[in-house]
């Protein structure tokens, strides 16, 4: 079953990569870039790893966090694109 659309990524990769060693989203992302797009499969991404969930929530906060401060420096930088929004 598809868990990252944007990515193309299975459930059966993402538990290949938690069997060799992957603990973390951050282990999934860099590996096979689950949810490295929209993020819509974050938290399915997460319910394969065998890490406890609140720390898994701190590390997804964190990129949350990243993502929308990376969001916010686009729209500085480029007012025209985002006037035509
Ligand atoms: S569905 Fe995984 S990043 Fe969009």
């Amino acid at each position: 079953m598809y868990i990252c659309i944007c990515n193309a990524i299975t459930d059966r990769q993402i538990k290949e990569a938690v069997a060799n060693g992957a603990t973390t989203l951050g282990d999934l992302q860099f590996e096979l870039g689950v949810a490295t797009g929209c993020g819509r499969c974050m938290e399915s991404a997460m319910e394969l790893l065998p890490t406890p969930a609140f720390e898994c929530s701190l590390h997804a906060t964190e990129i949350s966090r990243s993502r929308r401060q990376a969001a916010n420096d686009m729209q500085l930088e480029t007012p025209a694109v985002a006037a035509a929004y």
